[in-house]
């Protein structure tokens, strides 16, 4: 709900439990009042009412203050908004009219010297509490008019609330180590999170959340504001002279140039969310989640099946015999939905050769793609398959007749990466090619379920003949989002999923097109619960993709672990099965039967419940709850037991006191009091166990 006061230059913005107000003063100033628990249209006329901070003679009395600060005037902290041409640098604005639609706010904003035009766009939805933000730049001039640098927009400035002693909670890793969480103190200054590389990154997913009073896990208050780009982008969080905090966040790592706007040329941020929350990490993680799967994910409602995927079974050493074996093993175990990774098509027999060329290879397909996906389909799963489209090798007919299509600066090394070259997917012709070859792909085989990679960062974007700043970097993304909106649109029964080296790519705007992603390509059981336990800070189970692979682990650490312990470390999310099932003995596939079984039981709680982390993986006992109506499900794991000592009950979370649960396996009542207070016995002992509880108010 929005409401507007104070002449028309206040408004108030109201979701499930939180308000975020801002103000245009008489000089067309836009200042922040308030984010965070429900106010009135009147407490937010108050507080504009307010004076500003007295003058002193080296501080800006606007720094700290502004919705949305730019470059030039009286401001020394760091600009949202950078613009120039080879005349002036800077922006002043004044308002020109505002808007509301619906749950969106639209405030514009003229700096005629440079005919620019800016909208900034909030939306806060009934049913959350997460604000949306994101801001509209044009080029408002006359044909003939100076082209517009933009060497920086982001798409909002975050204020924060004065506090002690904010800290800093990030997701950070590398490739096979993505999302996990680090807390730290802040200081006085900048911290800045980023990726330069063109995707989204393993390093940081594009999420920060701030806590100033010591939060817990289901208490205190918490802010987060995460990014929905899939490129390179940057969140800097500052801590002003005054302990002011403010977060500006948008695409594109560095201030020198995000692209140029010509006469009638218009640039869209991607949205940055902002969430406040007064219940802890774990209640802040739940809003987000909640508000991704009403308003984020496609088809959010509909459960994901269960999976296999023959990567770290076969790797690039594939045959459609292999696969219609590996598929009738599958079928047995209960999978729903089997997909043939990496190395079915063009001459890819290793990473050296074939990306480009999206046809089956004739040698290991004779017959297409069509043959193994009729005899999937009636082992009674779903087919799918891996792409790679936005990348090129060497060695593939495709680079050989269009050598000018990838990333490159004339007379500069074309580096490689795993053997392969990054398409300039700004081109219309690379966009043609790429829709034109998936489409047909997507035509020619009943194909149910693709899974789209990106497996190396952009090193050497350039665009010969384009101006600077070249806008290839954002028009990356843009392409890449037009192809997957069209491709979906075209074959609306097939599913997507986002890879990029496993985590590479996991940012809202990927989620907004895609059914789930590919967590990470580190599938130790183990050390998959430190990232699966970061992920789900921000993102929902219903999203996060998770293989049972074969033990030892082959991919990583040759960590042996039961078939037990990687189920109930998969099964926290989307589960599936990525081990070599040909060389599963006959009571491991009887096993593996039984933990698929159950778990396609508790799957509705897992993928649409509520989340509880019950304890962090920390090196002793962890666990996870879910809740949906009467349904209650607890995954616990223990890493390593120590002196014999019996681990602590699980103190359960979100459940009703005076109900009584009971536990359909062991025909146990427990009280819910009981379960919240004393909490529930595991039993679980030795290295690496783990347990699944299943309880139901009766
Ligand atoms: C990436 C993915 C893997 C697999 C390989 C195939 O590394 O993360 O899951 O698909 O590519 O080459």
């Amino acid at each position: 709900m929005i409401e507007t006061g104070g002449n028309g230059r206040t408004w108030l913005l109201t979701g499930a439990a939180g308000s975020y107000a801002l103000h245009l003063t008489d000089r067309d100033e836009l200042v922040h009042l308030h984010w965070g628990p429900r106010i009135s249209l009147a407490d937010a006329e108050s507080l504009a009412a307010e004076p500003p901070p007295p003058y002193w003679p080296f501080e800006s009395q606007l720094d700290g203050r502004e919705e949305y600060p730019v470059e030039g005037g009286p401001r020394f902290v760091r600009p949202a908004l950078s613009v120039r041409t080879p005349a002036v640098r800077g922006t002043e604005w004044r308002h020109t009219g505002s808007a509301t639609d619906g749950d969106e706010l639209r405030l514009r904003f003229a700096d005629p010297v440079h005919h620019l035009g800016l909208t900034l766009h909030y939306r806060m939805r009934a049913d959350s509490d997460v604000v949306e933000r994101w801001a509209t730049v044009a080029h408002d001039g006359p044909a003939g008019a100076l082209g517009l640098e933009l060497l920086r927009a982001d798409a909002a400035a975050w204020t924060l609330p004065r506090r002690e002693r904010w800290r800093l909670s990030q997701l950070h890793g590398r490739w096979a180590a993505e999302s996990r969480l680090v807390r730290s103190d802040l200081a006085p200054g900048e911290k800045v999170l980023g990726s330069r590389r063109g995707h989204t990154g393993h390093q940081h997913l594009p999420w920060v959340a701030l806590d100033a009073e010591g939060a817990t896990e289901e208490s205190g208050e918490v802010y987060g504001c995460a990014l929905g780009w899939s490129g390179s982008w940057r969140i800097a969080v500052q801590q002003l002279p005054d302990g002011t905090m403010q977060i500006t966040g948008g695409a594109g790592h560095d201030d020198s140039g995000l692209l140029r706007l010509a006469p009638g040329g218009t640039y869209t941020t991607p949205v940055f969310a902002g969430l406040w929350s007064d219940g802890g990490f774990g209640g802040a993680s739940r809003a987000w989640h909640a508000w991704q799967l009403a308003h984020v994910i496609p088809d959010a409602g509909r459960s994901r099946p269960v999976l296999y995927n023959s990567w770290e079974a076969t790797g690039f050493d594939i045959s459609e015999e292999q696969q219609r074996a590996l598929a009738r093993r599958a079928a047995d175990i209960g999978v729903e939905l089997f997909v043939v990774d990496d190395a079915w098509f063009g001459a890819r027999v290793s990473d050296r050769a074939g990306l480009g060329d999206w046809t089956p290879n004739p040698d290991r397909f004779p017959g297409g793609l069509k043959p193994l996906a009729d005899e999937v389909h009636g082992l009674g799963m779903r087919f799918g398959i891996w792409v790679e489209p936005e990348m090129v090798n060497a060695d593939s007919d495709l680079y050989r007749a269009r050598p000018d299509w990838v990333q490159h600066h004339p007379g500069r090394t074309r580096t490689e990466f795993r053997n392969q070259l990054v398409l300039n997917l700004a081109r219309d012709d690379v966009q043609a090619y790429l829709w034109e070859q998936l489409d047909g792909l997507l035509s020619s085989a009943p194909v149910d379920y693709v899974k789209w990679d990106f497996n190396r960062c952009f090193t050497d974007a350039g665009w010969p003949g384009e101006p600077y700043p070249q806008r290839l970097w954002t028009e990356h993304v843009h392409a890449l989002y037009a192809l997957l909106d069209r491709l979906r649109a075209a074959h609306p029964g097939v599913a997507f999923e986002s890879c990029s080296g496993g985590g590479g790519r996991i940012d809202l705007g990927i989620l907004s097109r895609t059914d789930q992603v590919w967590t990470s390509d580190n599938t130790d059981p183990l050390d998959r619960l430190a990232i699966q336990h970061g992920f789900s800070q921000l993102h929902p189970a219903r999203a996060m993709a998770a293989w049972v692979t074969d033990s030892p682990n082959s991919q990583l650490n040759g960590r042996v672990s039961s078939l037990r312990f990687r189920f109930v470390s998969a099964m926290a999310g989307v589960l599936g099965i990525g081990g070599d099932l040909t060389g599963w003995g006959e009571d491991e596939i009887a096993e593996a039967r039984e933990w698929v079984d159950l778990y396609k039981e508790i799957r509705p709680v897992v993928q649409h419940g509520e989340l509880y982390r019950l304890r962090a993986p920390d090196g002793g006992l962890s666990a996870v709850q879910y809740v949906r109506g009467d349904d209650v499900v607890v995954l616990a794991w223990l890493q390593a037991q120590h002196y014999g000592e019996q681990q602590p009950p699980l103190r359960l979370r979100g459940l009703d006191p005076g109900a009584a649960y009971a536990c359909p396996d062991t025909s146990a009542v427990h009280r819910g009091s009981v379960l919240l207070h004393r909490g529930l016995r595991t039993a679980l002992r030795g290295d690496l166990d783990a347990a699944v509880f299943r309880l139901r108010r009766i």
